[in-house]
């Protein structure tokens, strides 16, 4: 008969250890994907490299009080036309660099990372943005629109 000291623990198994790893593993590999999903929707990659090309389009595929989105320089653009002006603006947040939304309703950009507002003129409303939002150059001649330096 042996002798069973009720204070022993039993030691951990090598597949507990073995199990706990592999979970450690996966938690790992999700946490990194994750933060590369996120990173991808809250700062996408724009291509720096590609050089500013001018867009141009007719003048009727933006009536007034509408908005157009095009892609200037590898950069995400928002037109905006009121009935004063037709504007180009980079939808890059001038905080942080994440993506800005248009909210037609209120007429305003919205930076969903830390609350930024800019109004439709791209000035800031509120939220931590330092600058307004970059405005790119647009020329109309005749019933053509052209965003960028010709
Ligand atoms: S990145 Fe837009 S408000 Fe911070």
């Amino acid at each position: 008969m042996t002798d069973i000291n009720p204070s022993q623990k039993p030691r951990p198994s090598a597949f507990v250890s073995r199990r706990q790893l592999i979970q450690l593993g996966l938690t790992t590999l999700g946490a990194a994907w994750l933060g590369t999903w996120l990173q991808s929707r809250l700062f996408p990659a724009t291509d720096t490299t590609q050089e500013a090309q001018p867009v141009s389009f007719p003048l009727s595929d933006l009536p007034v009080g509408g908005t157009k989105a095009i892609t200037y320089g590898g950069v995400s653009v928002l037109m905006v036309r009121t009935r004063e002006s037709l504007r180009a603006f980079s939808l890059i947040c001038t905080h942080l660099g994440c993506t800005v939304e248009w909210q037609a309703d209120k007429k305003e950009f919205y930076c969903p990372c830390h609350s930024g507002r800019f109004d439709e003129f791209g000035e800031v409303l509120a939220g931590p943005p330092p600058i307004p939002l970059e405005q790119i150059a647009v020329s109309v001649e005749g019933e053509i629109v052209t965003v960028g330096e010709v």
